[in-house]
């Protein structure tokens, strides 16, 4: 499958936010797993501190909802994420074009710099910097040479969004991040997650992923990394119908552990191999008819 100009092997790789910025992780995940990408956590030029517990709860069969709110080692976490042998995507976060500009220009040695524009779980970070999309990519561009990746979320105008972050010079988008939502206990009435509110993810989020994909893909037949909502094969061969190139997970790794990285690219291969056909052909198939 090609992305971004480079022939890709397999399609399953991992989202950003499970694989924490340790290198021996890193290895061993790229060594056992054969991922198509690792995704870092969103790393910001400077240390931050997650919210305090609970920062992630499973609240149904397959669906989370977590706010850790970008706790990260700052840029330290970069030559951590980097490992030999598989393509690693450094996430980028900040609060200010700049900031996201410093991560990208640490990021030497990656195979893409994603902008997260989209994380629901801390005010000033995240969504609320997808305000000025135009200035954080532009910041980006200039401080990288490596392909730009942006990362959005399931919001009522992210096909416009998508199509201003392209015309800005995003090179591919990845969809969606979490949706923000909230859960009391009802003891006491507070709120499950220490933050309040937190992104929902996993299983409940499927089809909310296969439409903005397909909208979005519908539009611009832009190169789409497709997450949310992955547990299985099949639902990564919805995503590629719905227009994506490469599928990430992220809740599946949760709820399985990294081994659902290999099982679900097995699954993939075993549907192609059973019709006939290539990744490449089913990219978009929903979408066309
Ligand atoms: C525990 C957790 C931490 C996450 N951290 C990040 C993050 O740091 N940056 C980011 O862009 N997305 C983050 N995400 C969002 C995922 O990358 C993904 O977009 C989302 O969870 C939907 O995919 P899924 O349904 O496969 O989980 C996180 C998700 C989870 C569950």
């Amino acid at each position: 499958m090609r992305f971004l100009g480079t022939e890709f092997e397999r399609i399953v790789g991992i989202a950003s936010g499970v694989l924490p910025p340790v290198k021996a992780v890193n290895e061993r995940v790229c060594k056992e797993y054969s991922p198509a990408f690792l995704t870092s956590k969103t790393l910001t030029p400077y240390p931050m501190e997650p919210h305090k517990e609970p920062t992630v709860i499973k609240f149904h069969e397959g669906c989370y909802m977590n706010a850790i709110g970008l706790g990260n080692p700052g840029i330290e976490g970069i030559k951590e994420s980097l490992v030999e042998g598989c393509r690693v995507i450094i996430s980028a976060g900040g609060a200010k074009p700049e900031e996201f500009a410093e991560v990208a220009r640490h990021s030497e040695g990656a195979f893409a710099v994603e902008l997260n524009v989209s994380s629901p779980n801390r005010k000033g970070f995240g969504e609320s910097t997808k305000d000025y999309l135009k200035d954080v990519i532009q910041a980006v561009k200039s401080a990288t040479a490596l392909p730009v990746i942006v990362k959005l979320g399931p919001w009522d105008n992210v096909v416009e969004l998508a199509g201003k972050a392209l015309e800005y010079g995003a090179d591919a988008l990845t969809l969606i991040n979490t949706l923000k939502g909230k859960l009391y206990e009802i003891e006491g009435f507070t709120p499950l997650l220490s933050y309040g509110t937190g992104g929902i993810s996993g299983r409940c989020i499927l089809p909310l992923a296969v439409r903005i994909i397909s909208e979005v893909y519908a539009e611009y037949e832009a190169q789409i990394i497709g997450v949310g909502g992955v547990l299985e094969w099949h639902d990564a061969l919805m995503l590629m119908a719905s227009g994506a190139r490469l599928v990430g997970l992220a809740s599946a790794i949760m709820e399985r552990g990294f081994k659902a990285v290999r099982e679900i690219e097995e699954g993939l291969r075993e549907y192609f191999a059973n019709k006939g056909l290539k990744p490449e052909d089913v990219v978009g198939i929903g979408v066309k008819r």
